[in-house]
């Protein structure tokens, strides 16, 4: 795993979800099982889904760095 989508999910580097309360509603609460991503609050604590937040929202600038910064061949 390394954090980018494939195609069929969505890819959680670009959501807007990250920016708000958004992400533990989903993550925890359970607002999108009708799509998919069912609540983890069993599995995760709050302070986990944060720490997953926060390494989604890294993996994004990360990649925004490598893309506005290519690498020389
Ligand atoms: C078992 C695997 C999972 C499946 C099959 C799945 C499936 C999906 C699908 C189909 C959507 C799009 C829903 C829509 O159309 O609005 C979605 C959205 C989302 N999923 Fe998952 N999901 C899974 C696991 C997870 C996990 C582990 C997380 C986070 C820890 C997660 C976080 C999210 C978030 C934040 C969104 C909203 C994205 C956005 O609208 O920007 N999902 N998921």
């Amino acid at each position: 795993m390394n954090g980018q989508g494939g195609g069929v999910l969505p890819d959680l580097r670009f959501s807007g979800t990250l920016a708000n309360n958004e992400w533990l509603n989903i993550v925890r609460g359970g607002s999108l099982k009708a799509y998919g991503t069912v609540g983890f609050s069993n599995e995760l604590s709050p302070e986990d889904a944060e720490a997953i937040r926060a390494y989604v929202i890294f993996r994004g600038i990360q990649s925004q760095a490598e893309s506005s910064n290519p690498k020389k061949p």
